[in-house]
Order: structure tokens, then C-alpha cells, then sequence
């Protein structure tokens, strides 16, 4: 069978292209660290002690500034893990759920089959592997002293690899056929062309079931708590098994899940395993991956309600705003989403352990609402009693609720909103605002985009308050056509009062541009300026000028990505670039 990209239609591929997420696919096989807009990790094209690999999230496309490799997920997944095109995209697709079109299937599901298959026969073996007394030992007692029980043990079908490169491979992998399907399965590591290992070794192990109850994957956990090797080992991703597809124990959990009309989201293989013991069983986890919208759509098709449940520590509180990220745009008024960030840098199984289930049960029945914790951390990091505080909260908040779905909830938050910064709701609706109504269009927006626009800000500060004319960097001029509203206007404005400072209104707006002159309503301007206190006007001046830096900065950035993109970077483009990336990193 001939493999060529154009056995699948193009649409097809720009339609997956436009669903996948560069940055899970990357992240699965590269671990990505967030250096500002980008992400960034050692090129695993080449060899190299400083991270030069940027993945852009917006662009969904990949560069290595040291090797030169650019492109897209299917080309990442080519590159890196020796695909076909077809294969690529086939993966992509069954992670995100996409049927393929029928003449890009390549592999039959037959091939599924045998890798069910082969997994099942694995299963069988870890599992048996941990009644064999001797060996398991210490497997045992160790899974005894975190207070499991057999019938846990039993539930979850955790099992054993013993040590050594080769138990389960003699014991289910005879010919080399079924080698290579072991491969594809995940668990044998294939070397040098014809040797493979086993991927598992002396570790406990997790089957991951899917919705079927089919076994698709393994987490292996190291015993005890000291190792050079990592705490978890998982099956990479296979035909059969994507980590932002998948949530450890829905399977066991699915009755409880639909009887309860919630789920708790955890983190940990463990975490699952000990509430279902201590009781609470409507629970899942993700897969050492961040919550996927893959994981959020599919528990809202069953259930109301997901509580996600995170350890208090650093690691875990990042995790939840991720999520909250995931969850806006899904979270239509048929649904919940609440928050738990457990004290004490405990995480759910310790939670229980120490505390007991009812405990824990009270807390998920507290748990802040996905708004009450979208309000209260935002809140956490502004200054609500004053203006740029508020004006800032009211930015930033407002970009978060506009990526919820229309509906009750979302004009219920942006009142809500309105209230808490202390404007006209009327303002977050788009409507006029009552108080403005006899107002014409313009000055009308203008009052209104005050409120978020720093050019806005910036120009009527400068107009009511002339000495900030001599703060203005020459800089500021090249600011011009940034997407910000008002921002020419205010370019325009500034490069006239840094030339003659003391120059009238009426002079100012005949030395404007025709387009710009009507937007000069110099009263209104004068109004916005009114509202900031006198001791803080240079500093919101500044503070409006350092956010329109920072667009123009990102649109630069943008412009050079696009250009790598396009392969047609010069030196100076690519040292630049390089620079601003390190500068955000
Ligand atoms: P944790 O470190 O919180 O693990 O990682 P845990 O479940 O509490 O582990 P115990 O209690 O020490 O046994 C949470 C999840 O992140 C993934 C696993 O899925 C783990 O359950 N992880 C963690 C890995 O994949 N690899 C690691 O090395 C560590
Ligand atoms: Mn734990």
C-alpha cells in the first residue's frame, strides 16, 4: 500500500490541524517548560545542554533555532516517533476522536486487536507476578503499608514486574512477530534493530483500562521511595492508548460516576486507588498529563459536575488554573466545575489516610465554584481599592468570562464583575450605558474602552496633565498600529506634545491626521483623567505605556515565528528573535 499524504483529504488534515493541541502532542514525548507565549525544551533532533527547541501554542508550530527543524503535529510526530504521514495523522485523529476518512485507513483495526490482545496476556502475567510470594515480596508489603487491601489490589488488577530485562518478554513473546507487536503495544523497548527489553521492571503495576474495560496501558510505580529512576513509568502513547484521551479509573468508576452526578478529577494513580478503597469511588485521574478539554468533554456527556481535586503545593495550584483554562469554554449553563486545593500539601490520598473519607467529602461538598475561584485568585493579585487595580482585574477577568459559552451564567458573572470594579454592567454587555446615553457613539466607546484600553488611558493623562510629555521615550512613537484601541490617537497625540509641550487643545486637534481629528474629544479625555488620584498619575501613566511595550513586543514576536514558519528568517530576524525569546524565558 502506497502511503502518501494524498490519500487523505486535505481537508481532513486542516480540520485535525485545527483541532490538535502542538503543545500536548510535544509535550507527551518532549517534557515543554512555558517560557512566556512559547514553550521550550532541549531539541530532540540534536544534541544540546540549552534548551533552543520553542513550540508556539498560537501557531501550533514547532523551531529548533540550533538544528533548524520547523513544523507542524503531524510533522513532530513523523520526525520524532518514525511514523508514516498516514500514521501521524491516524493517531491524531483517535486522540481526538475524529473518524478517519475511509481511504486514509491504513491499518485495519484488526491491528487493534492484537494489541488488545497482547496487553490483556500482559496484564495476566504482572498480576500473577505479585501472588508469586517470593518475588513480590517487597511489592507487597510495600502496597500493604500504604494500607491497601487485597480486594483493592484485586478491583484495580495492579500487579508486579519483576527485575530484570526479560520476564515478560520470555514469558509471552516468542516470535518475533509478537516482539514487534509488543513494541507497538508499549511494553517491550526495542534496541539495536533486533533486541528488546522489557519497558517495566521491577516496579508496581497500574493497568489503565478504557471505557470498555479493554487494558490500553500501564503506569509502573518504583517501590519505596528513594530511586534514580523516575516514580512513574507510563506506557508511551500507542494505536490503542492516548494519555489526553484517557482518565485512570473511569472504567471502575463509571456506575459510581453516573449514580453520584459528579466526578472527582485527581492526579495520582495512588489517589485513585485509596479513595475508591476509603469509599469515594466516583473518581478519576488524568494521566501525569494536564487536564485535557478531551477529558472535560468527555465527563460532561455523563455527568453534571467534575470536581477537580489538587495538591496544595505549588505544582498542584498551577494545575488547577490550567484546568480552569480547559473547563471555560465547555462550561455551559447544563454544568458545574469546582475547584478543591487540598491544605498541607496533602494530596487526596494522604488526605484520606490522615483525615478520613467523610472529611474529604465535606471538603469536595465546599469546593469554590469554577467563578468563585476565576474571582478570588484574580483578586488575590490586584489592589481592588484602587483604579488600576480594578481596571486591571476587570481586563483580565473579562477575558476569561468571554470564553465561556453564551448563556445565563456568563451574564450573571460579567454583572457580577461590573459590581465588584463598580461600573455599569451595561459596559460589559455592550449596551449604552445609561448614564451616557445622550452621549454621541464615539466619546460614548471612548468612556467605555477606557476602562480597558491603556492608549486610552495613556492619552488622557497626557492631555490633562501635560508634564508627562517629557517621560515619553522616543520609543513610543514606533507604537503606532499596535492592536490596542486608541493607540494611534495617542502616538499621534504624544509625538505632537513631545515637540511642543505647551501647544493648546484646538492646536493639537488641527495638527492630527483627518482620520484621527473626530476622535479627539477632549472633554471626555479629561474625565477618564479625573478618576485616577493626582499621587498616582505618573505611575498609571507609565504602567498604560509598559502594557502597549509589551503588545508591540509580542507582535514582533508573532511576525518572526510566522517568517520561521515560512522559512524566511534573516540573521538579524533570527538573532532578534532569539534574544526576545530568552528575554521571556
Ligand atoms: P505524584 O507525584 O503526585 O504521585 O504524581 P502520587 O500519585 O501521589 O504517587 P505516590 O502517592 O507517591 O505513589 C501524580 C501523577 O503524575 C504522574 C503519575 O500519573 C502520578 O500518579 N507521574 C508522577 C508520572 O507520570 N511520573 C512520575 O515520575 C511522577
Ligand atoms: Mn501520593
Amino acid at each position: 500500500m502506497v502511503d502518501t499524504p494524498g490519500r487523505i483529504p486535505e481537508d481532513f488534515i486542516q480540520s485535525l490541524l485545527s483541532r490538535v493541541d502542538i503543545v500536548e502532542v510535544i509535550n507527551a514525548a518532549v517534557p515543554l517548560r512555558k517560557a512566556g507565549t512559547n514553550y521550550v525544551a532541549c531539541c530532540p533532533f540534536h544534541n544540546e545542554k540549552t534548551p533552543s527547541f520553542s513550540v508556539n501554542k498560537n501557531k501550533q508550530f514547532y523551531h529548533c533555532f540550533g538544528c533548524g527543524v520547523s513544523g507542524d503535529a503531524i510533522q513532530f510526530l513523523i520526525e520524532h516517533n518514525s511514523l508514516s504521514f498516514v500514521e501521524a495523522v491516524e493517531l491524531l485523529a483517535g486522540q481526538l476522536g475524529m473518524q478517519m476518512p475511509q481511504s486514509g485507513q491504513s491499518e485495519p483495526s484488526a491491528d487493534h486487536n492484537l494489541i488488545y490482545n497482547i496487553l490483556a496476556e500482559a496484564t495476566a502475567f504482572f498480576e500473577q507476578q505479585l501472588r508469586q510470594q517470593t518475588l513480590a515480596k517487597q511489592a507487597v508489603q510495600y502496597l500493604k503499608d500504604r494500607g491497601l487491601t487485597g480486594i483493592t489490589a484485586k478491583a484495580f488488577r495492579l500487579g508486579f514486574a519483576p527485575p530484570g530485562w526479560d520476564n515478560l518478554l520470555t514469558s509471552i513473546a516468542k516470535d518475533p512477530k509478537q516482539k514487534e507487536l509488543g513494541v507497538k503495544a508499549g511494553l517491550f523497548v526495542n534496541r539495536e534493530g533486533n533486541k528488546f527489553y522489557d519497558r517495566f521492571r521491577n516496579r508496581i503495576i497500574f493497568p489503565i483500562r478504557n471505557r470498555r474495560g479493554k487494558v490500553i496501558g500501564f503506569g509502573g510505580r518504583i517501590i519505596g521511595s528513594t530511586s534514580d529512576e523516575p516514580k512513574y513509568l507510563n506506557s508511551p502513547e500507542t494505536p490503542v492508548f492516548s494519555k489526553s484521551h484517557e482518565l485512570y479509573g473511569y472504567y471502575e468508576a463509571r456506575q459510581a460516576i453516573a449514580r453520584s452526578n459528579s466526578v472527582l478529577v485527581v492526579e495520582g494513580y495512588m489517589d485513585v486507588v485509596s479513595l475508591v478503597q476509603a469509599g469515594i469511588t466516583n473518581v478519576v485521574a488524568t494521566l501525569g498529563t494536564a487536564c485535557t478539554e478531551q477529558h472535560v468533554q468527555y465527563l460532561f456527556k455523563t455527568v453534571p459536575e467534575i470536581i477537580f481535586c489538587f495538591d496544595g503545593d505549588a505544582a498542584g495550584k498551577k494545575a488547577a488554573w490550567r484546568s480552569l483554562e480547559i473547563c471555560l469554554s465547555l462550561l455551559d449553563d447544563q454544568h458545574r466545575v469546582k475547584f478543591l486545593i487540598l491544605r498541607d500539601n496533602e494530596d487526596p490520598d494522604s488526605y484520606v489516610r490522615k483525615y478520613g473519607a467523610a472529611a474529604l467529602q465535606v471538603e469536595m461538598k465546599q469546593a469554590a465554584s469554577l467563578p468563585d475561584f476565576l474571582f478570588t485568585t484574580m483578586a488575590k493579585q490586584v489592589d481592588l481599592d484602587h483604579i488600576d487595580g480594578r481596571v486591571q482585574f476587570a481586563t483580565q477577568i473579562k477575558q476569561y468570562l468571554a470564553k465561556l459559552p453564551e448563556g445565563i451564567l456568563k451574564t450573571m458573572l460579567f454583572d457580577r464583575l461590573a459590581q465588584l470594579v463598580n461600573v455599569d454592567p451595561a459596559l460589559f454587555h455592550g449596551k449604552k450605558p445609561r448614564a451616557m446615553q445622550r452621549r454621541n457613539e464615539f466619546s460614548q466607546s471612548i468612556i467605555s474602552k477606557a476602562l480597558v484600553s491603556p492608549a486610552i488611558r495613556a492619552l488622557a493623562l497626557l492631555i490633562t496633565y501635560r508634564e508627562l510629555a517629557a517621560d515619553l521615550a522616543t520609543d513610543i512613537f514606533s507604537l503606532v498600529s499596535i492592536d490596542i484601541f486608541g493607540c494611534n490617537l495617542f502616538c499621534a497625540v504624544a509625538e505632537i506634545l513631545k515637540a511642543s509641550p505647551t501647544i493648546t487643545d484646538a492646536e493639537i486637534k488641527a495638527l492630527l491626521p483627518e482620520a484621527l481629528r473626530e476622535n479627539f474629544v477632549v472633554m471626555d479625555l479629561r474625565g477618564i483623567a479625573h478618576i485616577v488620584p493626582k499621587q498616582g498619575v505618573r505611575e498609571e501613566f507609565l504602567g498604560a505605556i509598559e502594557i502597549l511595550r509589551r503588545r508591540k513586543k509580542e507582535l514582533v514576536m508573532d511576525d518572526l515565528l510566522l517568517k520561521a514558519k515560512q522559512n524566511v528568517l534573516t540573521d538579524a530576524d533570527k538573532l532578534l528573535l532569539q534574544q526576545m525569546l530568552q528575554e521571556k524565558g
